[in-house]
């Protein structure tokens, strides 16, 4: 991670592989107008659009205009349109028999463009992923200068994440491949590394002797209408704990690493995931919680959605919500639980890290002390201390409970990035610290799997909780049984 402002990357061809797909369409070509607007795209910098659309290039420029426009500040129209000049669309099925003359109108565009870094960004579901790499390497086009950006998820168990790795490392070193995470590229994030490393207060406490647990939420207000078919699949705990969770838990966990360097950070970061002591077979209904939203009031359950296929089976078993009881086995952290927790339809959008300090070993007054640092990811981006004062007045001594907090939002006028700027910032400048090594994802599914196999094995269903509430009983019986609440329910 890089203390300062990140230099005018090398001018570089960005082939985005799904290219006008709601991904790009709603982050990646935003964060790229921010990045050009922000002068840190060189100006020959190409972004290329593949997709099975047939578009020219300017019927692509104009779905950009209207469909993009809207969502990015255009105080400057020459910008805008300096944006859009730098647009292609090339047709590409990697999936039908007449691909060939898709990649041959790409090795036009690009030919006599080897020097430059070549980013081939994977917009598309994960059974492409091996598919495209080939297929590029046969056009002869993966230049020793090229880059293989991975969204998630990245494969559905860990057989299949080394089966999707393996085809990719066929044709990618692992220096080129950057496997994305957006929750890295949050600001809060980032964040955390300064204040635990940056400053030398935290270290000291930064353990089971004064840290009584930690709770790492992401809780989403949105449901998953016309998500079925991936979400059947998926559920929450491949959605979102394998990756965004876990490595909130590994830079929250981690030991201080020796360098700010790439390598370094992740490799204590895999140490952590190596270190989580396994949830299998029976002690599953102990450590963890499975939820599905049922309708309320005018909200309707996930079996409900609309603009989705008819739920099935698979439907009815999946989880849209889980909270897990995570340990991790090393000196640091001994005994102190780590508790996950995600779901849709909750009553507010919330990520935030909270660590909560254990009490006074003596108390001289009445009540207990919130003692707790937050780290929070969204929304209002900002680190928090909860700690006891006292309230003004002569008489007798009143404590309350008080934040000091860092709103960054108020601290610094800088504009706060999207994760994805962030992100394809570093893709551009070749640096990879903020993206998973293929030992960091399978060291996290390694731990998921074993969860998944039970809950698989489970004749029961997951526990059902009204749309628009904070998850099902079993997620505050799974504090509630060692004395412990959620924050929320604290404050
Ligand atoms: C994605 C998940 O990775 O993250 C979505 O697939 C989820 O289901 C999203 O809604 C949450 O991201 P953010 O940045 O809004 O917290």
């Amino acid at each position: 991670m890089s203390t300062h402002p990140a230099p005018v990357a090398h001018t570089a061809d960005l082939v985005v592989f799904g290219g006008t797909g709601d991904l790009s369409m709603r982050k990646l070509l935003p964060a790229l107008y921010h990045s050009d607007r922000d002068g840190r795209l060189s100006p020959e910098t190409r972004v290329i659009a593949l997709s099975r659309g047939g578009l020219t290039d300017a019927d692509f420029r104009g779905k950009v205009d209207a469909e993009v426009r809207g969502s990015v500040p255009v105080d400057d129209l020459s910008v805008w349109e300096r944006f859009l000049d730098r647009l292609h669309h090339v047709t590409v099925d990697v999936s039908a028999d007449g691909a060939a003359d898709g990649w041959r109108a790409l090795a036009g565009l690009l030919a006599g463009h080897e020097e430059r870094d070549r980013v081939f960004y994977l917009a598309s579901p994960p059974r492409t992923f091996g598919p495209f790499c080939r297929q590029a390497a046969e056009a002869g086009l993966v230049t020793p200068r090229s880059r293989v950006v991975l969204e998630k998820p990245l494969g559905h168990d860990l057989v299949s994440a080394q089966a999707i790795n393996d085809e990719v490392g066929a044709i990618f070193d692992e220096r080129q491949i950057f496997r994305i995470d957006h929750y890295l590229g949050k600001e809060t994030v980032q964040n955390l590394l300064v204040l635990r490393f940056a400053n030398a207060f935290l270290e000291p406490i930064w353990n089971s002797l004064w840290i009584d647990h930690v709770q790492i939420t992401a809780a989403e207000t949105v449901g998953t209408p016309g998500r079925r078919g991936y979400y059947d699949h998926a559920g929450a705990l491949r959605d979102m704990v394998q990756n965004h969770l876990l490595q909130l838990l590994t830079l929250t966990a981690m030991e201080p690493p020796a360098r700010n360097d790439r390598e370094a950070i992740r490799d204590e970061k895999v140490k952590v995931l190596q270190a989580l002591r396994p949830i299998a077979g029976t002690e599953v209904d102990r450590f963890t919680v499975r939820g599905q939203y049922v309708g309320a009031g005018d909200m309707p359950g996930y079996l409900d959605e609309p603009g989705s296929t008819p739920p099935t089976e698979d439907s009815r078993r999946v989880e849209t919500f889980t909270a897990i009881r995570a340990e991790i086995r090393n000196w640091r952290w001994a005994g102190v639980p780590f508790y996950l927790r995600t779901g849709k339809r909750m009553p507010y959008r919330r990520s935030e890290i909270v660590v909560q300090f254990k009490d006074v070993p003596h108390s001289i007054f009445p009540g207990g002390s919130p003692n707790r640092l937050v780290l929070r990811l969204q929304p209002e981006e900002g680190i928090e201390l909860h700690i006891m004062a006292k309230e003004p007045g002569a008489g007798e001594v009143t404590l309350k409970p008080v934040p000091l907090s860092l709103n960054f939002g108020k601290t610094f006028t800088n504009r706060v990035p999207e994760a994805y700027e962030r992100l394809l910032t570093d893709v551009l400048a070749g640096n990879p610290t903020l993206f998973m090594r293929r030992d960091e994802v399978e060291a996290a599914w390694r731990w998921i799997d074993p969860i998944l196999d039970a809950w698989k094995a489970a004749p029961a269903l997951p526990e059902p909780y009204p749309a628009g509430t904070a998850g099902p009983a079993g997620a505050h019986e799974l504090l509630g049984r060692s004395g412990r609440a959620w924050h929320e329910e604290e404050l």
